[in-house]
């Protein structure tokens, strides 16, 4: 099975990590991302996507679900709701174990989780920030709590869904029953997730809502390691195949002192970027805890009897499991550059060095003069022809150098300027984003020529 070619244009060299607070500004200041409830002081870990954010969020969550689910005859999708009967986290475990154990500082006031804390601080009970006394370890449950009703005393308690892939187990038996799949198969869905995080934090890394994205691979016992071995490196080649520094990815193997309830072993894709090396998506094999439980609680049997042989089994569960928020921020940690004076660009520029799959805007169309309307009419006739097929933008505001670096700064991977000659032979100047390289082609040929370079394939 192919998933992609490996087209990502830039050296891999290893480059300086970039500031979080440059990737902060440049995504408030071009709309990608704002702090939520602003006006109002905000709300520490929860965000807003502007116009350039959900359009890198939306090809982010295309891209991922037509090499998961679009390429993989034998996987299928669904979209759960956020909100669930409370069985459901008592059978998950969440309920009990959905737990971090912090620590406050009695002098600075500082909270850390336990988990977080160098050895040597733990050991010594010291505050890593001031050398203060910690407290005991108080235990915090993750979940966010929600009420179903109107009435008081009627109301059901509930909870915003702590982790979406529960869903999937919840209609397992229904995608089982109306397709007519059979095991080996998997059910993806991407979705909302909430968590009552103690240490929000590093922008988009780690929110109190986030979006997350999930393969469930229900599989026989004795094919568990090799379906386990598959996933684990179709997702690894996956996220290589959309990164520059190709270099900032590995494995890391869980401990078993830091595996989470349900997983008997699990390994993290993780990046390295200016806060080090980070969880970017989990591979977790759950085994029977997820059907087994649910089975339990619910009273309902979700063994599956094989056509062929007739033994009958708890599928065992093969998870992938990643944010689109992290996979967000980690591209923009990735791409952004900011490059000095040179021969092809006297000023300097910013440049977001983007997948084109990727970018949020595919093409900009720049008539080089704006007071020149027959350059104006042909600019705008392009751009209306290109946007039914690619995100599109028209820009006739400063000059053409000011105009090609705000692309660049977004990402933009290729420009089309209509100038003189385009009035002569309907041709336009094609530049493109990372090498600043420009061809001359026909007003006929753009659309073969983009749609070849900004669409998987
Ligand atoms: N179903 C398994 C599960 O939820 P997880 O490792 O807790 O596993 C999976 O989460 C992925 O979700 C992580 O690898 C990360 O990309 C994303 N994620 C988890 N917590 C997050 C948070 N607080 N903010 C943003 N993304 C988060």
């Amino acid at each position: 099975m192919t998933q992609t070619e490996d087209k990502t244009s830039l050296s891999t060299e290893d480059t300086p990590l970039v500031p979080m607070e440059k990737v902060v500004a440049l995504c408030k200041r071009r709309g990608f991302v704002y702090p939520n409830s602003e006006i109002y002081g905000g709300v520490s870990g929860i965000y807003d996507f502007g116009p350039l954010g959900v359009e890198l969020r939306n090809n982010i969550r295309r891209f991922w679900w037509w090499s998961m689910v679009q390429l993989n005859d034998n996987v299928l999708g669904i979209e759960g709701s956020i909100i669930t009967h409370p069985r459901v986290w008592e059978a998950s475990g969440h309920v009990e174990n959905f737990v971090d154990r912090l620590v406050d500082c009695k002098k600075c006031k500082r909270r850390f989780r336990v988990d977080h804390l160098p050895a040597e601080n733990l050991e010594q009970n010291k505050c890593p920030v001031c050398g203060g006394e910690l407290t005991e370890p108080r235990v915090f449950n993750l979940m966010m709590e929600t009420y179903i009703g109107v009435v008081e005393g009627e109301r059901m308690k509930t909870y915003l869904r702590g982790e979406a892939c529960q869903n999937i187990y919840l209609d397992y038996d229904n995608v089982l029953k109306s397709s007519r799949i059979q095991i080996p198969f998997g059910i993806c869905q991407i979705g909302k997730a909430f968590r009552n995080e103690v240490t929000p934090g590093n922008f988009l890394f780690r929110q109190r809502e986030f979006e997350q994205w999930d393969l469930q691979f229900f599989v026989h016992p004795s094919e568990m390691q090799k379906w386990f071995d598959y996933w684990k490196e179709y997702r690894f080649e996956w996220y290589k195949s959309i990164i520059n520094h190709k270099d900032r990815l590995r494995f890391r193997a869980h401990g078993p002192d830091e595996l989470a309830h349900y997983a008997k072993q699990a390994f993290d894709i993780e990046y390295k970027s200016i806060i080090g090396w980070q969880e970017w998506e989990g591979i977790h094999w759950r085994q029977d805890w997820d059907l087994s439980r649910h089975s339990q609680y619910s009273g309902q049997d979700l063994s599956y009897t094989d056509p062929e042989t007739k033994e009958r089994y708890i599928p065992w569960i093969v998870e992938t499991s990643g944010g689109v928020d992290r996979t967000f921020l980690n591209l923009l940690l990735d791409a952004y550059e900011e490059e000095p004076p040179s021969g092809k660009d006297k000023e300097g520029r910013t440049v977001l060095h983007l997948h084109p799959w990727l970018a949020p805007i595919k093409v900009a169309v720049l008539p080089l003069q704006k007071n020149k309307e027959e350059l104006v009419t042909t600019a705008k006739d392009i751009h209306n022809r290109l946007k039914r097929l690619m995100v599109a933008q028209y820009d006739d505001v400063a000059n053409i150098g000011r105009r090609y670096r705000r692309q660049d700064e977004i990402g933009t991977p290729f420009c089309v300027t209509v100038d003189f000659q385009t009035l002569e032979d309907q041709t336009v100047t094609v530049r493109e984003r990372d090498g600043m390289t420009q061809i001359r082609l026909a007003i006929d040929e753009l659309p073969g020529y983009l749609v070849e370079k900004v669409t998987w394939r």
